[in-house]
């Protein structure tokens, strides 16, 4: 199709009236971030490949709704991403993750190092909105170096794809669908402690949350004094976390 020959070569799209080069096969995802610029995502990062399942990036390419990390970029598309109409479908989306886990942001080691509290600021969420699911999840502190707490994961998939693509290794995988999905960990046992994970692996950094942490390094970094306590998501490179 003609969209996909304009994907193949380079050109200029608009995002919110400003001109955006992309290069051939760039998502408008990827030539946005090249570009300095932001539209929210929690499944995606720059060097892997697009999940697609979160949806916080969704944004209206030429009037229709698509997901900003795998729509490709082709010449002469408007694309809207700063509308009060997005940001609202971003916050109920972010209020849902809030409520399907358990998020406790005042006591989690991974406050203002944590891309979905960052980007739930930055969205404006103030509130759950919706009645918290209060599920019940595993924490698994088996592994000598890394603690895996299950009650924060939101199924991004990011230690998924790090493990194979980066890692080799295949030390996680989602099962289960819907509301009963869950990451788990292939392991004799199932536990982490008795995987191939080493604290050193891509797939052990990579986690935007706190469900996959090092040991005996809390704290470390006074609160106040983090990553996104220092700058909001949207002015953070993305390429500090690329692999
Ligand atoms: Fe695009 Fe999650 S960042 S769907």
């Amino acid at each position: 199709t003609s969209h996909r020959i304009d994907a193949l070569s380079p050109g200029v799209f608009s995002l919110d009236g400003r001109d955006i080069e992309f290069g051939p096969g760039d998502t408008i995802m990827q030539a946005v971030t090249r570009a300095g610029g932001y539209i929210p995502h929690l499944c995606w990062m720059e060097g892997f490949h697009p999940h697609g399942s979160c949806r916080l990036c969704t944004v209206k390419v030429n009037g229709r709704m698509g997901a900003a990390c795998t729509v490709l970029a082709s010449t002469g598309q408007i694309v809207e991403s700063d509308t009060e109409e997005l940001r609202t479908l971003r916050r109920t989306l972010l209020q849902m993750l809030f409520v399907e886990g358990n998020h406790f942001c005042p006591s989690c080691e991974k406050s203002g190092n944590c891309r979905l509290q960052a980007t739930a600021y930055e969205a404006g969420m103030t509130g759950p909105h919706f009645e918290e699911f209060y599920p019940q999840r595993k924490v698994d502190a088996s592994h000598p170096d890394l603690l895996l707490d299950l009650n924060r994961c939101i199924l991004c998939e990011l230690c998924v794809r790090a493990s194979h693509d980066l890692d080799g290794k295949d030390v996680f995988a989602v099962s289960g669908h819907g509301i009963d999905a869950h990451l788990v960990v292939n392991s004799p046992s199932g536990l982490l402690g008795d995987s191939a994970l080493l604290a050193t692996d891509h797939a052990a950094k990579v986690c935007p949350v706190g469900a996959l942490l090092p040991k005996r390094q809390g704290f470390a970094v006074p609160i106040g004094k983090r990553k996104f306590d220092l700058k909001p998501i949207s002015a953070s490179s993305p390429f500090d976390e690329a692999p």
